[in-house]
């Protein structure tokens, strides 16, 4: 079934949440039309790559027309506009404009900390086991240099706040050279205490890099109460940048040691002036964001934004659960410490996505056969699903998933056990 085909609403359970109304913008057009999304693909999947309002993909196609109409008009003076734009993203952020840096995403600015961070060597980092694959690599890599190790902390999915910080601080020993923790983690949806764990690093002088990746956007002050050493959020998420933009924060006695990847003109600059130059690099992505933050803002308001995407997420979680619970006879209710806003997880049957590979297949296959797009993680050798909500998601999106691709889910895990 095509994707803008409406299944049938289902009964409401006893004790279910409530079916939210879908957002509309101003001139009552389903919010989805505010976006250049396939219609026949069900979007459920926010939290992995964003999706661009069309109001800031005309914004980087006209920034990207000038570049194109005289390049050498466009380069020399780029840096002047990237500031501005990096004064407007910080503002976003709730971030202090000097303390700032743009860099294309969450990825680059992880490694831009692992390459400025003093080296210690036979230190320690300490990172957890919800870290993002990619940057616990560098992490790792960065260990190996330093003839040092990693050393990850275990924290239940089902840890409260003070567990998990707890379970962070205690490794903080004089040993250690950086802690990197996430403030959004990526495949357990769950908030860990980013701050707290910050705040300790400060008393200790132990470096902090915090992964902010899915906080912009999600969170209306992500950097409140956050005070590390270092910070990187993801504009090109919930935020809905043009993809490539992405803030890095710093504070504290290592902003010096900071320098972009790309190395330019801006060398002997201070940070973070010296980001804003990056070569001869395609950054309209940084231009346009502006316009993104600003296309919510007007339609529906940041903070109504929030609000939807949250009761959406409750209802999501909720529908799914219950479905995959009933036809499996297992609890699909996934007990997560610390639960976002709009990112949620549901325990797929058991046998199912039990390693990153075969959560990565059956991502690839939900894609493929059924049109969903979906995020399915793995964690502790469970596999989860993890739902993703924006303004232009509705109730009918999940009541379809609820509808198609738990059935599949549940065959596909007795053809599981039965091999
Ligand atoms: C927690 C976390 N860190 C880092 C990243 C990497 O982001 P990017 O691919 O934009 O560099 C992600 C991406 O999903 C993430 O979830």
């Amino acid at each position: 079934m095509p994707a803008s085909q409406t299944s049938t609403p289902p009964q409401t359970a006893p004790g279910a949440r409530p079916r939210p109304q879908p957002l509309l913008t101003p001139s009552g057009l389903p919010a989805i039309t505010d976006w250049s999304l396939d219609p026949a693909v069900r979007h459920l999947n926010h939290g992995s790559f964003g999706g661009v309002p069309l109001a800031a993909q005309r914004a980087q196609a006209a920034y990207r027309a000038t570049m194109d109409a005289n390049p050498c008009g466009w380069f020399p003076m780029l840096h002047e506009r990237v500031a501005a734009a990096r004064a407007d993203i910080a503002a976003h952020l709730g971030a202090d404009t000097a303390a700032t840096a743009l860099v294309p995403n969450a990825s680059a600015g992880a490694a831009v900390v692992f390459a400025g961070v003093p080296a210690r060597p036979g230190m320690r980092i300490v990172t957890t086991d919800h870290g993002y694959g990619a940057v616990v690599m560098g992490a790792e890599r960065l260990a190996r240099r330093w003839g040092g190790s990693v050393t990850t902390v275990r924290i239940p999915l089902d840890a409260t706040e003070d567990e998990a910080y707890e379970a962070v601080a205690a490794e903080m020993t004089p040993d250690v050279a950086l802690v990197v923790i996430d403030q959004i983690t990526s495949a357990t949806a769950r908030e860990l205490p980013a701050g707290r764990v910050a705040a300790h690093g400060r008393r200790l002088g132990i470096p902090v890099l915090v992964d902010a990746a899915h906080a912009p956007g999600l969170v209306a002050a992500p950097l409140a109460g956050v005070d590390a050493d270092f910070w990187v959020g993801n504009l090109h998420k919930f935020s809905c940048a043009p993809r490539g933009t992405a803030a890095l924060v710093t504070s504290g006695p290592h902003t010096d040691a900071l320098h972009p990847t790309i190395d330019s003109w801006g060398a002997r600059l201070p940070f973070p002036e010296r980001f804003d130059h990056q070569g001869t690099l395609d950054v309209t992505s940084y231009l346009a964001a502006p316009v993104a933050f600003a296309a919510v803002e007007e339609h529906y308001g940041w903070d109504e934004a929030r609000r939807y995407l949250t009761e959406l997420a409750d209802y999501a979680e909720d529908i799914v659960a219950r479905a995959l619970s009933e036809a499996t006879g297992a609890d699909a209710s996934a007990e997560v410490g610390c639960p976002v806003n709009g990112l949620r997880l549901v325990r797929l049957p058991e046998g199912l996505a039990t390693d990153h590979a075969d959560a990565h297949a059956l991502r690839q296959e939900l894609s493929a056969r059924l049109g969903v797009e979906t995020a399915v993680t793995t964690f502790g050798g469970r596999g989860f699903v993890r739902l993703s909500t924006h303004v232009y998601n509705t109730a009918e999106d999940f009541e379809d998933f609820v509808e198609r691709c738990v059935p599949f889910l549940v065959a596909r895990a007795r053809a599981t056990a039965g091999r």
